[in-house]
Parts: structure tokens; C-alpha cells; sequence
């Protein structure tokens, strides 16, 4: 399967400073094999879908609220993505979970609704490291993956990213070989609670301090079909190393 390299620019990034990104970055990565997407905050996304037309780059929005329209003040409805040619959005960020304390059931609510509008939703599963010591990592992760795809359509197109707790923003990754287990297990869930075919054709990728010197290693893993990338991906040249490796 083609593997996946995906931006997650979290809360960073004014208007102007998305297009000078999007202007240096799409000349650093016109030979590439990977598929390539951008999650900006919101108000970028008119933004980076004008600079990056005809480029083959995909964008993404970070979130989506789970209603099309209504009195839901601040949300953004997958219609709305849809007309700014968003393909994929990401649900169940962990910091959305931990900080704006999003439920399994919410995680759920949004990725079934971005589906039905044909969005790609990239789920977002990992354990805190207390789970981890405790070891309970399998744990989470499963009560996360079947509470978001139980009952899900094997011909919809869905992206897990794990992405455990603890390597978030630290400095510290799971080595690839802690990666490689739990995305196996990921592929074991995906293939009992849907089918085979689902699970071999849904791309597991990693994320937690992704960086241009450790990608390489990480995607040689089996079971790395990608990369979610944070702080790395906020600058052109370093975001294009990744994608280039
Ligand atoms: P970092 O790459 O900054 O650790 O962030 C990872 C992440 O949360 C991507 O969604």
C-alpha cells in the first residue's frame, strides 16, 4: 500500500505564514512516491487549498464536529471541509481527549459522520504512559479502536495513527520495534472487528516526535504503513526530509 506521511500543524501558523510554507514546501517534494497531506488549523485551509492545487498534496483538517448544520457555536461541519476540498480530518487526537476531554462515544459521533460526507477520518489511538507502565497498553487501544469502528462499512476508507501519550511532544519515540507491536495488534483488531480485507488495506501509521533522523527506521517496520508528524512538520525542509526519506 502507498504509504501515508501526514502534517499535524496543531494550533501554529497564521494565514500568511501557511502560504510561504505551502510555496517553499511543494518545490522540496515534487519526486516523491508517499501520499502527502496537511492538516492546518482551520482558518489556513482556503489557504493552503489554493497553493497547493494541481500539486497532488491532500489536505486535512485537524477536527470536525459530528452535525452538518445547526446551533453548534465554533464548530466546523464536514460539509464545510468537503467545499474546501479537505480529504481527510483527524478524530480522537489525544489532546482533544485530554485536554478538551472528548469522549470514545464523541470520537465516534465524528468519525461516522465525516465518513458519510466521504471524508478520510485519520483515528487517533495510544495510551497514557501511566497505562503503558501498568500495562495496559493493548487495552486502550482496543476500547479505543472498537468504541470508534464498530459497525463500520469495510469499503470506507478509514487511517488509524497510533500515536502512544508519552512520545507526544517529548523528544522521546517508541522504538520502531514498540511501534511495530502495537501496529500489529492494531491490524489484528481491525481485521476481527471488520474483515481481512480491511485490516490490509487500512494504513496503520505512527506518530509521537517523528523526526527526519528516526522516519526512515520506523517505516521499515511491517507494520508502518506511515507517519503523523507534529513539531517536525511545521518547518518545509525538515517536513520534506520525512517525506523524502
Ligand atoms: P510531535 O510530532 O510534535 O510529537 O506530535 C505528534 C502528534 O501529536 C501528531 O498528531
Amino acid at each position: 500500500m502507498k504509504e501515508v506521511v501526514v502534517a499535524n500543524w496543531k494550533m501554529n501558523k497564521t494565514c500568511a505564514e501557511a502560504r510561504s510554507f505551502a510555496k517553499n514546501f511543494k518545490e522540496l517534494v515534487r519526486e516523491r512516491n508517499r501520499e502527502v497531506v496537511i492538516c492546518p488549523p482551520f482558518t489556513s485551509l482556503w489557504v493552503l487549498q489554493e497553493e497547493l492545487k494541481g500539486t497532488g498534496i491532500k489536505i486535512g483538517a485537524q477536527d470536525v464536529f459530528y452535525k452538518d448544520w445547526g446551533a453548534y457555536t465554533g464548530e466546523i461541519s464536514p460539509p464545510m471541509l468537503v467545499e474546501l476540498n479537505c480529504e481527510y480530518v483527524i478524530v480522537g487526537h489525544s489532546e482533544r481527549r485530554n485536554i478538551l476531554n472528548e469522549t470514545d462515544e464523541i470520537v465516534r459521533k465524528k468519525l461516522f459522520c465525516a465518513v458519510e460526507h466521504g471524508l478520510v477520518p485519520i483515528l487517533c489511538v495510544g495510551e497514557k504512559l501511566e497505562e503503558r507502565e501498568r500495562g495496559e497498553t493493548e487495552k486502550v487501544v482496543e476500547k479505543q479502536l472498537v468504541s470508534a469502528l464498530k459497525g463500520i462499512s469495510e469499503d470506507l476508507k478509514v487511517v488509524v495513527a497510533y500515536e502512544p501519550v508519552w512520545a507526544i511532544g517529548t523528544g522521546k519515540n517508541a522504538t520502531p520495534e514498540q511501534a511495530q507491536e502495537v501496529h500489529a495488534f492494531i491490524r489484528g483488531i481491525l481485521e476481527g472487528l471488520v474483515s481481512r480485507d480491511f485490516s490490509e488495506k487500512t494504513p496503520i501509521l505512527y506518530g509521537g516526535s517523528v523526526k527526519p533522523e528516526n522516519a526512515k527506521a520506523l517505516l521499515s517496520q511491517k507494520d508502518i504503513n506511515g507517519l503523523l508528524v507534529g513539531g517536525a512538520s511545521l518547518n518545509p525542509e525538515s517536513f520534506a526530509r520525512i517525506v523524502l526519506c
